[in-house]
């Protein structure tokens, strides 16, 4: 008897995908593995099949049994046809945008989208000929009609918004968006496949910056763009006419990160609730910005549309706290880095710097945690001297 490939289906539970998707050790001598290729020119047996495109890869760039491992793996987690991997979660967010859109339409995005991802629609677009439509996350599907034009063709959510951490609506501006002829795209990396499910929620595509917990060790750089039929189809041409493609050790490293992601997600969540449930009971902490505690007023659309919690979140200082006083907590945290990315292993401290025109967040210091691996007792006695510093500092 022969033991054949892994019979992963749409029904298989997402625990069980990210450890046997594409792992098909007899396709490659049972390597347990898959074999990282590095290659750009992929020999023809002889110059017919060459000028017939015979064979199943064709070239480097436009994939190898590598990369394709890696972008089958994501689709199949989002149960969804097609998966592009790209080199940056920004430039997932570029490509799903312009290879749905052309000169003279519009597209809605919330006022809460990813900053960089922000700047990418603000400057390239309109030199694209592309218009914009900014509106406020927390809008209701009534609200949002009046922001729909002819011309609109995509409609972008990122629920919950980046630092600031809106919860958005999905079902009903989904619909909303569907009944106006457009795609709905959703910014999907903070909850990933395992938290969120993209085609019970009826999106068009979806976006992940496979820099965060996919990868999970702060050492890739990667993005994916998911989506099914015909708007898979497009994504893939525009990706191909357009050179992008990722290195092979990112993409092994990728799928690496992917085998223990559920695992990571589920020690990120725990220690992320125990340190926000923690700060939300220090008289310096004016708000909580955790879509999971109780108090966040969207608290009921998480409940209802997400099966779990990232451990990424924010939260905002009294304003008449010094920001010296805030940096002698900050600056001198054992077990926190202070950088920017998250859904890596260590955890993080950073301070969002953000833009909104309309924003539901009090004055003061908003910083943002992202909790990884660590014992959450230690992070929460990081924590607790470094509040106590603060509250030196303050006197
Ligand atoms: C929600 C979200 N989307 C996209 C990105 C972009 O990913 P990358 O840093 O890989 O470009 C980030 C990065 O922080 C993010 O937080």
């Amino acid at each position: 008897m022969t033991k054949t490939s892994k019979k992963i289906s749409p029904a298989t539970k997402p625990d069980t995908k990210v450890v046997h998707a594409s792992v098909n050790p007899l396709e490659h001598e049972g390597m347990a593995n898959i074999p990282v290729y590095h290659t750009s020119t992929i020999m023809k047996p002889n110059l017919d099949d060459y000028r017939q495109g015979r064979g199943k890869y064709d070239y480097g760039r436009k994939g190898t049994p590598t990369s394709q491992a890696t972008e089958e793996a994501v689709a199949s987690l989002y149960k969804m046809d097609d998966c592009v991997a790209t080199p940056s979660g920004l430039s997932a967010i570029c490509l799903a945008i312009s290879s749905v859109l052309k000169s003279g339409d519009h597209a809605l995005f919330p006022d809460s989208m990813y900053g960089s991802g922000r700047r990418f629609i603000d400057n390239v677009l309109p030199q694209m000929g592309i218009s914009v439509g900014i509106y406020e996350p927390s809008i209701t599907a009534d609200e949002l009609t009046a922001h729909f034009q002819d011309n609109t063709r995509l409609f972008y959510l990122e629920s919950p918004g980046s630092l600031t951490f809106e919860m958005q609506d999905i079902p009903a501006l989904t619909t909303c968006a569907h009944d106006h002829q457009c795609l709905v795209a959703i910014d999907n990396t903070w909850a990933t496949a395992m938290y969120f499910d993209a085609v019970k929620h009826d999106m068009d595509i979806v976006i992940e910056a496979g820099t965060k917990y996919i990868s999970g060790h702060s050492d890739v750089s990667m993005g994916f763009v998911i989506s099914s039929g015909n708007t898979a189809h497009t994504i893939r041409q525009y990706a191909q006419n357009t050179g992008i493609c990722v290195a092979p050790d990112e993409h092994y490293l990728a799928m690496r990160g992917m085998r223990t992601m559920a695992l990571r997600l589920r020690q990120s969540e725990e220690n992320g609730l125990a340190l926000a449930t923690w700060l939300e009971q220090q008289p310096e902490v004016i708000q909580m910005l955790h879509p999971a505690l109780p108090s966040h007023p969207g608290h009921h659309h998480w409940q209802r549309d997400f099966s779990g919690s990232s451990g990424l979140f924010g939260f905002v200082i009294d304003p008449n706290i010094p920001i010296m006083a805030i940096d002698s907590m900050a600056d001198n945290l054992d077990w926190f880095g202070i950088g920017a990315s998250w859904g890596g292993h260590e955890s993080l401290i950073s301070q969002g710097r953000f833009k909104r025109t309309v924003s539901s967040i009090p004055d003061g210091t908003l910083l943002r945690i992202y909790a990884g691996l660590e014992d959450k007792d230690d992070l929460i006695a990081d924590l607790q001297a470094g509040f106590q510093r603060m509250r030196g500092a303050n006197t």
